[in-house]
């Protein structure tokens, strides 16, 4: 249905929505914009006679975040071309385009979720408990996200760069329709390793679930070996699988050596 509204009336009422507590837009349900009918377009009575319906012309964003993503010839490139991508409704609701942190030269490059509200805020990927915690987990294997030296920096991103509304889980199409961007990512990085944190991060890259049983076991993907892990998120939840994710740690370090 179409607005009535006049703006100032419209701004009143979300000024007044503010004053009330309200922090961000969002709906009781994610709109599925594919679905929606083709407007009919206003037309004058002479139109009308030859009224044949105005169709949009369909596009395939999976197609188009391909295409940009490709064009990409560095990271500032690359993160332009994110901006631009108008393809992910999730963009509509986020504060933040959230692209990455740490040094672009590090050997370890590590993928996480999507942004929640700490990092929608910042700008930044995992700076809140989660971050926080991932933080001390690298501290452990002697790494930090603010290091200079190749060997101690890491890289870190995610698969979406908005947050989904009320931190819920990305759908599949929306982490497909990514995935074209972050596989450049990669590729401008070039790490000698990939860290997935979680299952979304495995979904994307591996197109699969099931992080208990692939955490831990390194695997080829995007040119390079890759080692799941259990996302710190999950680690704050389940504090007893933290043994788990120390093994892991464990195996990075020592595969970096390998590596040398
Ligand atoms: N969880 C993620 O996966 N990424 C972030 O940036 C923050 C929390």
């Amino acid at each position: 249905m179409e607005s009535t509204l006049d703006f100032h009336t419209a701004k009143a009422l979300l000024d007044w929505q503010v004053e009330l507590g309200a922090t961000e837009a969002i709906l009781d349900a994610p709109v599925n914009r594919y679905e929606i009918p083709e407007k009919k377009v206003k037309s004058s009575p002479a139109q009308c006679q030859q009224s044949a319906p105005v169709r949009e012309p369909k596009v395939d964003p999976l197609e188009i975040a391909q295409q940009m993503a490709k064009q990409a010839a560095n990271l500032d490139q690359l993160k332009s071309a994110i901006a631009q991508f108008e393809h992910c409704a999730l963009k509509r609701g986020a504060r933040s385009l959230v692209f990455s942190d740490g040094h672009p030269s590090a050997r370890v490059m590590i993928i996480g979720e999507a942004p929640g509200r700490d990092e929608d805020r910042i700008g930044r990927p995992f700076v809140g408990r989660a971050g926080q915690l991932l933080d001390k987990m690298l501290a452990a294997i002697d790494m930090d996200r603010t290091a200079e030296a190749t060997d101690e920096a890491v890289y870190i991103t995610n698969v979406l760069p908005w947050r989904p509304p009320q931190n819920r889980d990305p759908q599949p199409e929306e982490i497909f329709m990514m995935m074209p961007f972050v596989k450049r990512h990669v590729e401008l990085v070039d790490p000698d390793v990939v860290v997935l944190m979680g299952n979304i991060a495995c979904h994307g890259v591996l197109g699969k679930r099931g992080i208990t049983r692939l955490r831990g076991q390194w695997t080829e993907a995007l040119d390079r070996p890759v080692l799941p892990m259990f996302h710190p998120a999950f680690l704050l939840r389940s504090p007893h699988m933290k043994r788990e994710a120390w093994a892991d740690l464990i195996e990075l370090k020592a595969k970096l050596l390998s590596l040398k």
